[in-house]
């Protein structure tokens, strides 16, 4: 049986992930003002995202419903700029972490294509 991306990563990579991608955040002067609320919360927030969209339990949309992340980006303007900060960010946070190569792979090229579809700005 395949085990799946959740499952390879492992929980505890995935938490650490999203740790080390926050820090980032906070430091960011791009990012930093889009978070206005809870960062903690947001933290959580995509970490149960990625272990649901991973295949790990969908506990993410027990709590906020079909994720819809194009709806939920609009309020923030996301240029390009935005969207290399933020993969900036997560390449740092990628590389503090351990993980077998193809789930590294399949992680990031799924972070470069979403990052990009959630433009909404020039
Ligand atoms: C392209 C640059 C991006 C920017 C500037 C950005 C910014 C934000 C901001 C400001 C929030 C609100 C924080 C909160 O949850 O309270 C948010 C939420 C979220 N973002 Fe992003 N984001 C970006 C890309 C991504 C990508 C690539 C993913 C997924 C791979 C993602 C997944 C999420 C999720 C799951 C939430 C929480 C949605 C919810 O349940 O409300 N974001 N993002």
């Amino acid at each position: 049986m395949q085990l799946t991306y959740y499952e390879r990563i492992g929980r505890d990579t995935l938490r650490s992930l999203v740790e080390y991608f926050y820090e980032g955040v906070k430091e960011d002067e791009v990012l930093r003002p889009m978070y206005e609320g809870d960062m903690e919360a947001a933290e959580l927030r995509l970490f149960l995202f990625l272990v649901q969209y991973l295949g790990g339990p969908a506990t993410y949309s027990e709590r906020r419903g079909h994720p819809r992340l194009r709806m939920r980006h609009a309020p923030f303007p996301i240029d390009e700029k935005a969207r290399d900060h933020w993969l900036m960010r997560m390449k740092h946070a990628m590389d503090q972490v351990h993980m077998d190569a193809e789930s590294r792979a399949f992680l990031w090229n799924y972070f470069v294509s979403t990052a990009d579809f959630l433009r909404n700005k020039a």
